[in-house]
């Protein structure tokens, strides 16, 4: 399946920790859902049974020696096995897929927040998305002092446990793809209330959603 020839359509969300995203997933899919169209609500790393293993290897703070090449392969990993299982065929159907995070998220993180060569990750991330690219993607943008501090609320994980400045080169990176690619990546201020907040991503899709999500 290629982009051009699939009839759903691939939304991700994108964002720091503790930016909100969890929580706009779920209203943006009720919203979508109420407006006729079918929904598949994915996060990542997840969303499949090989896809959650790898998730718990990934996130468990125990795993401290995980070189940062192993991290980067087994994100891929996940991802591969996702759009192979769960992706194409709901895209396929015509669903509407929306994602919490995807290969910007290791463009962010790995490229960014861990220094990793940026065209080494691009080439990764065309390898583990198997060629299928998001319509669109929202990345939730919020200070990352107080994003941070939402995020560890209850309990570190093995990625949050990297700090502050971790998360800030994360932030830079995500803002660099943003300008880089500001037809398919949006920035959403992620600072206000979580209803206010739904209503600045819905009118960022809704050439794609169409205005009946809007108003659901
Ligand atoms: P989350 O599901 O709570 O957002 O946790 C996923 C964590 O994994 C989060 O800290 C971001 C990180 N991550 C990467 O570092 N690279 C990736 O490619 C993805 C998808 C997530």
């Amino acid at each position: 399946m290629s982009d051009a020839t699939r009839t759903g359509t691939f939304i991700t969300l994108e964002g720091i920790d503790g930016c909100g995203k969890s929580t706009q997933a779920a209203l943006l899919a009720e919203k979508i859902e109420a407006a006729g169209r079918e929904v598949v609500r994915l996060r990542e790393p997840g969303g499949t049974r090989i896809s959650e293993k790898v998730r718990e290897i990934l996130l468990d703070p125990e795993n401290a020696e995980m070189a940062d090449e192993c991290e980067l392969l087994l994100y891929e990993a996940s991802r591969a096995q996702l759009v192979r299982q769960v992706v194409v065929p709901a895209l396929e159907r015509g669903a509407v897929v929306l994602c919490d995070r995807f290969y910007d998220s290791t463009f962010a993180y790995q490229a960014g927040g861990r220094s990793l060569d940026e065209s080494l990750v691009e080439r990764c991330n065309e390898l583990g998305c198997c060629g299928v690219h998001p319509d669109r993607t929202i990345v939730l943008d919020l200070d990352v002092e107080r994003a941070l501090a939402r995020a560890t609320a209850d309990g570190t994980d093995r990625l949050e446990a990297e700090g502050v400045a971790f998360q800030q080169r994360v932030r830079d990176a995500y803002l660099r793809l943003a300008e880089a690619e500001p037809a398919r990546v949006r920035l959403v201020d992620a600072d206000g209330g979580v209803d206010e907040v739904a209503e600045r991503i819905l009118s960022a899709l809704a050439d794609l959603v169409g205005d009946g999500a809007r108003h659901e």
